[in-house]
C-alpha cells in the first residue's frame, strides 16, 4: 500500500524525456505570470529556474527577436531539453546557462528583467538570490515571480495534523507545520525584496483547486512524488514513516468517500519588484 515510501528520483534523460513540455502545476502559474507580466521591446532577460523550458521559450517566442533571453538553472538534464527545445522551436533569441542564481554569471548592471516561475520555494537561499538579481539588475529593472503561498494544501495538511494527533505523535506535527510554512506569504515575499534593494511595485493574488479521486491515487501521482514527498519523508523518523504514511492515506480514503473526491486548494501569487 505504502509503495511510493520508497521512491527516489531517478534525474535520467529516460525520464526527462517523457517530462511533460509543460506540468499543470507550472502552467497554472504561467498563466498568472503572462497575464501580469509587461513585454516591451529590446529588452535582456533572464528566466531563473527555467527548467525543462517554462517559461523560457514561450516568453521568448512571445518577446521575438528584439529582446535576448537566458535560462539560468543547474539542473543537467532538463537544460539537454530546454537546449533541444530551443533547436526544435528555431528560437534564435535564447541560451542556457547551467548555474545557480546564488552567482549569476553577468556583470553589474546588465539585466532589464528577471522572471522566476516556481523558482523562489527550490532556491535553498533566496535571500542571496534576490542580492544577486539586484546586482545584475539595471537601475529600474524589475525582478517579476510567481509562487504558491503558505496555506497551500491546507486541507491536505489539516488530515495530517489529524493523523498525527490519532498515531499520538504529537511532537512531529511541529516538524510538519514547518514544512508547511517553508513557503512565502505575502509579507514575506514583499520583505525579501525590500530587504534587498528593490521597491516591491506589485502583487496579485489567485488560488486554484487540485481535485483527486482519493488518497491512495494523490500520495501515488507522479508529480506529487517528484515534487512532495521526499520532503514529507525527510522530516520524520524512518522507522515511523511505515505506520504513519498508511494511517495518513486511510484517512484521507475516508474523507474522499465522504466527500465526493479530495479537493486541496493552492493559493498563489505574482510578484514584482524594482531596482533602487
Ligand atoms: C519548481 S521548478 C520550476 C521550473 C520551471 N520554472 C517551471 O515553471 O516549471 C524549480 C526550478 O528551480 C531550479 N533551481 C533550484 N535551485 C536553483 C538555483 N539556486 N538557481 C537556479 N535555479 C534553481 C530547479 O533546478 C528547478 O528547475
Amino acid at each position: 500500500m505504502t509503495e511510493y515510501l520508497s521512491y527516489t528520483f531517478n534525474d535520467s534523460e529516460e525520464f526527462i524525456s517523457t517530462f511533460d513540455e509543460l506540468s499543470l502545476w507550472s502552467a497554472s502559474f504561467g498563466l498568472l505570470l503572462f497575464k501580469h507580466l509587461e513585454l516591451k521591446p529590446n529588452l535582456t532577460v533572464i528566466d531563473i529556474g527555467s527548467g525543462a523550458g517554462f517559461p523560457l521559450m514561450e516568453l521568448a517566442g512571445r518577446l521575438g527577436n528584439s529582446c535576448k533571453l537566458y535560462g539560468l538553472d543547474p539542473w543537467i538534464n532538463a537544460n539537454k531539453r530546454a537546449k533541444q527545445k530551443i533547436k526544435n522551436y528555431g528560437l534564435s533569441n535564447v541560451e542556457i546557462i547551467e548555474s545557480s542564481a546564488e552567482q549569476i554569471p553577468f556583470d553589474d548592471n546588465s539585466i532589464d528583467l528577471i522572471v522566476s516561475n516556481l523558482g523562489i520555494n527550490n532556491f535553498d537561499n533566496p535571500q542571496i538570490v534576490f542580492k544577486e538579481c539586484n546586482r545584475v539588475l539595471k537601475s529600474k529593472g524589475k525582478l517579476a515571480l510567481t509562487t504558491n503561498l503558505c496555506g497551500h494544501w491546507k486541507e491536505f495538511y489539516n488530515i495530517f495534523y489529524t493523523t498525527l494527533k490519532q498515531l499520538k505523535k504529537d511532537d512531529l506535527v511541529v516538524a510538519l507545520k514547518k514544512e508547511e510554512e517553508h513557503r512565502g506569504t505575502v509579507e514575506s515575499v514583499s520583505k525579501l525584496y525590500t530587504d534587498n534593494g528593490f521597491k516591491f511595485c506589485r502583487y496579485y493574488e489567485e488560488s486554484f483547486e487540485m481535485k483527486f479521486l482519493d488518497g491512495s491515487v494523490f500520495l501515488n501521482h507522479y508529480f506529487v512524488k517528484l515534487g512532495w514527498i521526499t520532503s514529507w519523508l525527510n522530516i520524520f523518523p524512518k522507522e515511523s514513516l511505515e505506520e504513519i504514511f498508511s494511517a495518513l492515506e486511510q484517512n484521507l480514503n475516508s474523507y474522499a468517500n465522504e466527500n465526493n473526491g479530495l479537493t486541496f486548494t493552492v493559493p498563489m501569487a505574482f510578484f514584482e519588484g524594482e531596482k533602487i
